[in-house]
């Protein structure tokens, strides 16, 4: 790590709890140590019998080198993947469909609700749509900007924005930092909340109401979950 982001986010750090919220308190989602997030992503291609996979954030490959699909895509500014370039060059660029997007790119509300809204419309006919880093355990590991190594950034209150649709089903599988499913079929367990702004919730909501807000199931669960 540079020392010029060890500054920044010292700064970050500060910001954050003078402007924005200090909240002490923790989660312990007791992730198992076992189950990584391509299990779940080769769980469901081989469920759902998929043929094409799109990645957006590839960092290492650790991922999306686990997929064995041939018909795959892995889009990433700096590293990893297949294409190289941010996720909107990407969708500016793209005219195909996938049956099974994976999100995990850049972790901040903004970015992550235009993901969710690009895979949306190049998403196939009963495709899925997955996204990494929903579960946060602490204010430190969702604030934006970030201000320390093990980060999940703002990504849940998308998920809490995307619940509130009729035309979407959408659960959160507890394992590897919380991966949340997508599916393009009518909402069964919506949330009914009036919020002018997801971007401004705050850790302390995600605290008290987590398992409403991300419809939070074991590994198991989301297995048979999917087979609906
Ligand atoms: C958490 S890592 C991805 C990890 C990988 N998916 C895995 O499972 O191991 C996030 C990646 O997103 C990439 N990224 C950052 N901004 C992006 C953007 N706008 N579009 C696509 N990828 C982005 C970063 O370069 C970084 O490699």
């Amino acid at each position: 790590m540079e020392i010029v982001n060890k500054r920044q986010w010292k700064i970050n750090k500060i910001l954050y709890y003078l402007f924005k919220e200090r909240f002490k308190k923790k989660i312990n989602f007791d992730f198992p140590n076992n189950l990584n997030r391509w299990d779940l992503i080769n769980q469901v291609i081989n469920q759902k019998k998929f043929n094409s996979y799109l990645e957006i954030g590839c960092d290492d490959d650790y991922a999306f080198s686990q997929i064995k699909l041939k018909d795959k895509i892995g889009v990433d500014p700096s590293s990893g993947g297949n294409f190289r370039g941010t996720s909107d060059e990407f969708f500016q660029k793209n005219n195909r469909k996938f049956d099974c997007i994976f999100i995990d790119g850049l972790h901040e509300y903004d970015q992550v609700n235009k993901d969710i809204i690009n895979s949306l419309e190049n998403l196939n006919e009963n495709g899925i749509i997955l996204l990494h880093d929903c579960l946060p355990k602490s204010l430190n590991q969702q604030a934006v900007p970030r201000y320390q190594w093990v980060w999940n950034g703002d990504v849940w209150k998308c998920i809490v924005k995307f619940r509130c649709r009729e035309d979407l089903d959408i659960v959160t599988c507890k394992i590897d930092h919380g991966i949340s499913i997508i599916r393009k079929i009518k909402n069964k367990d919506k949330l009914n909340l009036i919020i002018n702004d997801f971007k401004k919730l705050k850790f302390e909501n995600f605290y008290y109401n987590h398992k409403e807000y991300m419809r939070i199931m074991e590994y198991n669960e989301v297995l048979e979950y999917i087979k609906s």
